[in-house]
């Protein structure tokens, strides 16, 4: 397959480093590519980033059948450009795919795209610590019609985004709440994929959880609401009694990519980590008996992002008196060090553009 590029006749003013929030501005140029049952995916090309114009028919406007990624692009101070973990991304993508009935793609092909547009996009990545290149890879069913089937049509389209930090507090701990009233995934239902219905699913506990002054929610297993499954954008950890723990991957949580990077850094190092069950209980004991000693979340937007507090019926559980943990802290620079080029990158995570 060629890939197309028509080029944009008016470029956009870039914005400061120091004004970039997350998910606010967008870039000059997207990746658009089709999908038919005669053709498969056709017509992929690069072209000035605008909008997709679709029917009010179309299917993905009514069943949310829908699945992206998120990964982003750094600049290192020598001025390359890099990508952390992008194959990764790629082929949980089309894992999430399959489980929502949508074509799978070449996945080399589509990196390859990729690569293409965040180097026509290079001067979009931003130089400040703490920014970045947000990538956003995302397959919409396209088909015009109300009946309830898997579409036949699709669009995979990918957009560029430069961030800085996701949340307001930055690095600083944030508090999460713990839901009792809403599950976000079940037993055999698609919380391990990336798909746009998990997250609406989450909007209306993610309120709830503002509206009491934290930040997160922090969702318990969708079967007994006991077990510790993940937060509102991210996977969750916790460090009780010098083990690194986090939840076990059961099928309803995102197998995440920062997720898997901090399990594998904290295995270099030589730590206790598991992955396993983890109640609520458990860390209600732990905060008593003063073994709790860390909580963060990990993400692509959120990097590394530590908890102060969590919050669950009458019980709060307040962790590290307000601080960022010294794991968390670690965590974070050798992770970002890898991710802008200031480290070894020992695990072959990094793909230069
Ligand atoms: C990411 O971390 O890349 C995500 O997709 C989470 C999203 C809520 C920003």
């Amino acid at each position: 397959m060629e890939l197309s590029i028509t080029t944009a006749e008016e470029l956009k003013p870039h914005p400061e480093d120091s004004e970039l929030t997350f998910g606010t501005f967008f870039t000059d140029y997207m990746f658009n590519m089709d999908y038919s049952i005669e053709d498969g995916w056709y017509n992929p090309r690069i072209e000035p980033y605008g909008p997709i114009v679709m029917p009010p028919s179309t299917m993905v406007l009514h069943y949310g059948q829908a699945v992206f990624e998120g990964l982003k692009a750094f600049r290192t101070d020598d001025n390359c450009i890099q990508l952390f973990r992008p194959k990764d991304n790629i082929h949980r993508l089309n894992k999430s795919s399959r489980a929502l009935c949508i074509p799978e793609f070449d996945e080399e092909f589509a990196l390859d795209a990729m690569k293409q547009l965040v180097e026509i996009e290079k001067d979009w990545v931003p130089k400040e610590l703490g920014t970045s290149l947000y990538i956003r890879p995302t397959i919409i069913a396209m088909d015009p019609y109300i009946g309830l089937r898997a579409s036949h049509t699709y669009r995979f389209f990918i957009i560029l985004c430069p961030v800085g930090a996701y949340y307001a507090e930055g690095f600083n701990p944030i508090k999460i709440w713990v839901s009792k009233n809403h599950v976000r995934a079940v037993r055999g239902g698609v919380g391990d994929s990336k798909t746009a219905g998990n997250y609406a699913a989450s909007l209306f506990a993610g309120e709830e959880a503002h509206k009491q002054g934290y930040t997160q929610v922090l969702w318990l297993d969708g079967v007994e609401q006991k077990h510790v499954e993940e937060v509102g954008s991210m996977n969750i950890f916790f460090v009780i009694d010098d083990e690194l723990a986090t939840p076990a991957l059961t099928g309803s949580i995102l197998p995440g990519i920062t997720r898997d990077s901090v399990i594998a850094l904290a295995k270099t190092w030589g730590m206790n980590v598991s992955e396993r069950k983890i109640s609520i209980d458990e860390l209600i004991d732990a905060q008593n008996k003063g073994t709790l000693q860390e909580a963060f979340g990990t993400g692509t937007a959120a990097v590394i992002s530590p908890v102060e507090e969590i919050k669950y019926s009458d019980n709060v559980l307040k962790i590290g008196g307000g601080k960022v943990g010294p794991l968390a802290e670690k965590l974070f620079k050798s992770l970002t060090d890898i991710q802008y080029g200031k480290a070894e990158d020992n695990e072959g995570w990094i793909e230069p553009i």
